[in-house]
Parts: structure tokens; C-alpha cells; sequence
């Protein structure tokens, strides 16, 4: 398997990519090293590890044969030289920032973002000197012109967490590549590289919360970094090693590993789900907007269909009644939970200005394309049929 990597498709080097079965005892399924250190044969040979002129483990902040493997999947799945696994997405997102930013540098990041992502922003690195702006990022001019020689990186998501809004990548890489001392990191947590690969779009650096789909089943945290051999070498062993010690356990890394072996099979049905529930809504009269990137009326529509291999499981919607009618909806569901987050079996819905987003404050939150009325759906992979009589009886409910 080793050798033939990238000559397998996506879903089977989802299984088998980096492992041998033979070279392990026979056994099918990798083992855990659930080790944090790692003996030397020689005291000269521990010195050259740490001098990096040996490959060897020798500590599992920094790696670890079980991290390794799942660090080399992701690294194929993504279509990147080099994975890191980290124990949050939050964990991946810090410390690529930490790592590859200095005080004086200037950060653009799109209009909406994840709401940690903005505290992060706002209440951490901003306060140690690196200065962020935001920009409305399908404006290609606002971009050029947004950029100045402080320029060092260009963050977004697409689509966005919460309003599903969309950025070309590919326009972004263009204009931000225009400058050399300019990285490109996207956070692909709501895609997967199974529905877009931004590094074949010319970003640098992808960033995923492997809590969510990679992973599946909301049973661990976990994040993860894939780009280039040289940036992973520094989002490592300065950022990972030094900065924020935010390593995955091994133990959680054969659990996202399991999870990564049925991602395209579980997106598939994340995504026809969630194109029938969107159209469904999108028809509802108490219904006032959907935004779900499978829809016609999606106001990225052609943008998602040559972007994304599929439109996705995340919904984002009002009700005619606002704030009120969303929570009588969100009290009234039985099957989907009242709950954070997304990726697993079990849908899932949640109100992101008083949950998710809560870190922006109110006019933040208008400022930055979040209305107070938005629901979020996170479509599991229960019957659709099921769902769809949940959100019926929930919406008459709510009217
Ligand atoms: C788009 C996005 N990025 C990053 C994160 C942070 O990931 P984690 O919760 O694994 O730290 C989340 C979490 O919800 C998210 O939705």
C-alpha cells in the first residue's frame, strides 16, 4: 500500500494509505503507541534526534508513529506534503497563527468566521501586536486593496460557520500570491477534503476541526494542519513543540482514523440529506431565508457547484417569526438535539448568537453578517424521512 499512494482514490487511502498489515505482526488495524516518550539506543543517537539530523520518535509532543500515520492520511486526502494533528481545531488554528505571525504583521480575515476563530483574533493574538482586518472577501478589488507591505497571511472559511457564505478560493490564492511573503489558510472544516481541497486551489496551509466530520461520531476533539514539508516543519517544532503543546493523543488518533474510513460514504449522505431538508425549508411558509450552497436561490450557487464536489450537511436559516419563533422551533425539535457543533451521526441544531458566536458582540455580530434570527442545522445521518417529520411538527410549533 505504502508505495502506490496516490494511485488509490480518495477512499481508499482513507483505509490504507501509510500502513502495512504485514510489517505489524499481521495486524489489520494499526496499533495505538500510547507512549509519551521513546527510549535511544544511544545517548549519541537521543542528541541527534533532538539536533533533528535523526527522523526517530522521541517525544509525542513532537510525534509519534500512531499521530504519524494519521498525520500521512490526512496529508494524501488533502493533496498536501505534510499533516500535523493537534488535540482541538482550536489547538491547530493557535498555532499556526502563533507560529507564522510576528508582532507588527498584519492579518486579513474574511467578514464571518467561527466564533472562538474571532476571539482568538480579538482577544489574543490582536492584543500582542499583530493587527487584524477584515474584509468582505468576494471583493477581489477590497482584497488588493486591503493589502499592505505588513501583509503576512489571508485566513478564511468557506463555506462560513454560521451564515454558509462562500469565498473563491482560487481568486484569493491569486491576488494573495501576487505578494511572496503572503500564506493563504483555509479552515475546510465544513467541506472535508473529500468535498474541497483547497491546496489544489492554491492555498497553503488547510486547517480542519477533525472534532467535526473527519472524526464523525462527537466523540473526541481533535484538529488538524496539512500544507508544505517546510511550513509543517515550523508549525511543529516551533509552534506545536514550543508555542502551544496542543497534541493529539494517540488514542484519539486511532479514533479519528477510524472515523476518516467512512467520510465519503457518511458526506455522501450528509449532503443528500441536507439538499432535501434545504429544499424542504427553503418551501416552508414560515420559513423566511435558507442558505444552503445546493440551493438555486444560494447566492454563491455557481461558485459552490465548481468549488465543492457537493453542497455539504450545514444549513443556515431564518423563520418569519425571528428570534422568538427560532427558539420555540429549537424547543420544540424531538429528534434533532438542541446541541453545538456538527459532523455526527446525530443532526444536530443550535442558535449561533447566543451559542456559537456568542464571543461577537451584538453589533459585532451585525457588523459581520450574523443575524440574531439564525438557526444552524447540522444534518446527521439519520433517515431523512425522519428529519423532515421533525422539522415539520417543530415549525408548525414555532408559527
Ligand atoms: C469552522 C470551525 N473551525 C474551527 C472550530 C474549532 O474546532 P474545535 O472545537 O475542534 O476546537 C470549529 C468548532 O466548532 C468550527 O466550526
Amino acid at each position: 500500500m505504502n508505495d502506490k499512494k496516490n494511485e488509490f482514490g480518495f477512499s481508499t487511502r482513507a483505509i490504507h494509505h501509510g500502513y502495512n498489515a504485514l510489517e505489524n505482526q499481521g495486524a489489520l488495524i494499526p496499533p495505538i503507541y500510547l507512549t509519551s516518550t521513546f527510549a535511544f539506543p544511544t545517548a549519541e543517537y537521543g542528541a541527534a534526534c533532538f539536533a533533528g539530523e535523526e527522523d526517530g520518535h522521541f517525544y509525542t509532543r513532537i510525534s509519534n508513529p500512531t499521530l504519524a500515520l494519521l498525520e500521512a492520511r490526512m496529508a494524501t486526502l488533502e493533496n498536501g506534503e505534510a499533516g500535523i494533528a493537534f488535540s482541538s481545531g482550536m489547538g491547530a488554528i493557535a498555532t499556526t497563527f502563533w507560529t507564522l505571525l510576528r508582532p507588527g504583521d498584519e492579518l486579513i480575515v474574511s467578514r464571518t468566521l467561527y466564533g472562538c476563530t474571532f476571539a482568538l483574533l480579538h482577544h489574543g493574538i490582536g492584543e500582542f501586536g499583530i493587527k487584524v482586518k477584515h474584509v468582505d472577501m468576494t471583493d477581489m478589488q477590497a482584497l488588493e486593496a486591503a493589502i499592505s507591505p505588513a501583509t503576512r497571511m489571508i485566513y478564511f472559511e468557506t463555506p462560513a460557520n454560521p451564515n454558509m457564505q462562500l469565498v473563491d478560493i482560487a481568486a484569493v490564492a491569486r491576488v494573495a500570491h501576487a505578494h511572496p511573503d503572503i500564506t493563504v489558510v483555509i479552515d475546510n472544516t465544513y467541506c472535508t477534503p473529500y468535498l474541497q481541497r483547497p491546496l489544489e486551489s492554491g492555498a497553503d496551509v488547510v486547517v480542519h476541526s477533525a472534532t467535526k466530520y473527519l472524526s464523525g461520531h462527537s466523540d473526541i476533539t481533535a484538529g488538524i494542519v496539512v500544507t508544505s514539508q517546510a511550513l509543517a516543519s515550523r508549525i511543529r517544532l516551533q509552534g506545536l513543540k514550543d508555542l502551544t503543546g496542543a497534541v493529539l493523543s494517540p488514542h484519539d488518533a486511532y479514533l479519528l482514523m477510524r472515523g476518516l474510513k467512512t467520510l465519503a460514504l457518511r458526506m455522501d449522505r450528509h449532503c443528500s440529506s441536507a439538499q432535501v431538508i434545504a429544499q424542504y425549508l427553503e418551501n416552508h411558509p414560515a420559513v423566511k431565508s435558507v442558505s444552503y450552497p445546493g440551493l438555486p436561490s444560494f447566492a454563491h450557487f455557481e461558485l459552490a457547484k465548481s468549488q465543492m464536489r457537493q453542497p455539504g450537511g450545514m444549513i443556515a436559516f431564518e423563520l418569519k417569526g425571528g428570534l422568538e419563533a427560532g427558539r420555540h422551533f429549537m424547543n420544540a425539535l424531538q429528534l434533532i438535539s438542541r446541541a453545538v457543533s456538527l459532523g455526527g451521526a446525530e443532526s444536530l441544531a443550535q442558535h449561533p448568537a447566543s451559542m456559537t458566536h456568542s464571543a461577537y458582540t451584538r453589533e459585532e455580530r451585525a457588523r459581520h453578517d450574523i443575524s440574531e434570527g439564525l438557526v444552524r442545522l447540522a444534518i446527521g445521518l439519520e433517515d431523512v424521512e425522519d428529519l423532515l417529520a421533525d422539522l415539520e411538527q417543530a415549525l408548525t410549533h414555532s408559527a
